[in-house]
């Protein structure tokens, strides 16, 4: 197993290019399901998580071919349906990847049956799909369980129907339920109306796609969503919206190193949440185009800070509030603030994981319930620690740049899952920072299980 060595301290100089969503691209590859016409994508990021996408699309009959045509030139992923035989996405998949039930709705729109292994939690909660269910089944599918496997049927093996679909759970919408449902929508028997539907914008790049494909939708990116169904979808050229928790993690590297940074492909217009509260502990985002000249999901930035980092309050909320995927890079950054700052997880009450660790590494931070009470320190220490999930992991990171010392980072298959080649990226802005075996770090040592 890999892990991430990294010497901190060091200050960080230079420019950072924003890759494509890893979120976003996720939805877009299970899309690929809906039409037998070819689909690209451009800028696809190598990450697990895609290849592990990949893997199954190609068990589902998708034909993948993923290359980089041109040096600099944006990657390029041509998916083409071959055999539409196939509708189960198996357990050994599954379980790698919670995200694997984004081709429920595709597959169950286009073969009129789907057979999905019911995802388990994963660390950062229960994670349940009741909402994804209940909006298939407001269009007419007929769902059971069996054998761990959400099994689910279009009315008389025929097409989906339109119908009014309420997607508010207990913590507000569902981004992959909104996903499934609008995506299977679009093949429907007449008009559906996603009411609290998911306003992120990665919902917003996936109905950009399927309209370019020749589905009919209006409202994507507000909570109400309606989607006119067609027959037939045809194929499409899309290129994927920048990632926007890479961009806060780059400016919360920048911010806690106090370095300054140049970020370019920057979805500053998604990010409105995140660059309110850098700007309030005092870290300044500034475009340097002009923004109403470019496409505001992909500017230019300098992250500069003017030394201290000043307390806040934070509290995760869906777009556009805070998103809960940058609570952990941001509560890293708190550790060094001037003064005691509070973090309320709204999303996913259990995603606190990255606090033990943390506090191995010199932080002060008091949980009670959803929130976290962060009280500054001066210096953080470097230390053995464990990666848990994928942005908790991102956390970690962060506060071994600015920390005294030696930091060893275990289980980075975490990080992998969502950034791509993390280390060599920072490295080229000044971090000291190496991807290692295991069993090479014998110094540092760590605690196993
Ligand atoms: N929820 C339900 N029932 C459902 C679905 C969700 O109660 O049927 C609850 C969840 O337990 C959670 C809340 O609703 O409390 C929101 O969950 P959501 O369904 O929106 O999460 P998701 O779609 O499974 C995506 C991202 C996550 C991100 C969340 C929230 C992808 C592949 N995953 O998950 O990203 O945290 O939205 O923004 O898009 C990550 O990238 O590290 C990551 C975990």
């Amino acid at each position: 197993m890999d892990v991430f060595v990294i010497e901190g301290g060091r200050k960080l100089a230079g420019t950072l290019r924003i890759n494509g969503s890893k979120n976003a691209a996720l939805p877009l590859l299970a899309a690929s399901l809906l039409t037998d016409e070819p689909v690209t994508l451009r800028d696809v990021p190598d990450l697990s998580d895609i290849r592990n996408m990949e893997r199954l699309l190609g068990e589902l009959g998708v034909e993948i071919e993923s290359h980089n045509e041109e040096e600099n030139a944006l990657s390029t992923t041509r998916l083409r349906v071959v055999d539409q035989s196939e509708f189960h996405a198996r357990y050994d998949i599954v379980r790698t990847m919670r995200a694997s039930i984004c081709v429920l709705g595709p597959i169950l729109a286009k073969r009129g049956q789907v057979r999905v292994s019911m995802p388990g939690g994963c660390a950062i909660g229960q994670r349940p799909v009741d909402l994804h269910l209940r909006g298939l089944e407001a269009l007419g599918a007929i769902i059971t369980l069996e054998g761990g496997d959400i099994v689910a049927k279009s009315p008389h093996s025929g097409r989906l129907i339109g119908d009014t679909v309420f997607l508010g759970g207990p913590f507000g919408s569902t981004v992959l339920g909104t996903a499934n449902v609008m995506s299977a929508a679009t093949l429907a028997q007449g008009t559906t109306i996603i009411e609290c539907a998911a306003c992120e914008p990665e919902i917003v790049d996936l109905a950009n796609m399927l309209i370019a494909m020749g589905a009919q939708i209006t409202g994507a990116g507000s909570p109400r969503i309606i989607i006119e169904g067609v027959e037939t979808l045809g194929g499409v050229d899309h290129v994927v919206i920048p990632d926007r928790i890479e961009a806060g993690t780059f400016m919360c590297a920048a911010a806690i190193t106090n370095s300054t940074l140049t970020l370019t492909n920057c979805p500053l217009d998604a990010m409105m949440s995140a660059t309110d509260r850098l700007e309030a502990i005092g870290v300044h985002v500034d475009p340097t185009n002009q923004r109403s000249t470019l496409d505001p999901l992909r500017q230019t930035c300098t992250i500069s800070t003017s030394g201290k980092l000043k307390p806040v309050q934070i509290t995760t909320q869906p777009h556009p509030g805070f998103p809960t995927d940058l609570q952990a890079q941001f509560m890293a950054l708190l550790c060094l603030a001037d003064g005691n700052s509070v973090v309320t997880e709204k999303i996913f009450p259990e995603r606190f994981l990255h606090v033990a660790e943390l506090t191995r590494m010199g932080s002060s931070i008091h949980k009670h319930g959803t929130t976290a009470v962060i009280s500054g320190v001066k210096q953080l220490t470097g230390a053995p620690v464990m990666a848990s999930d994928l942005r908790a992991s991102a956390g970690l990171v962060l506060a071994a740049l600015a920390s005294q010392g030696t930091t060893v980072i275990n289980r980075v298959y975490h990080i992998d899952r969502g950034y791509e080649r993390l280390e060599d990226r920072l490295a080229s802005v000044g971090a000291s920072i190496r991807r290692m075996n295991e069993k090479e770090t014998t110094p540092i040592g760590f605690m196993t299980e």
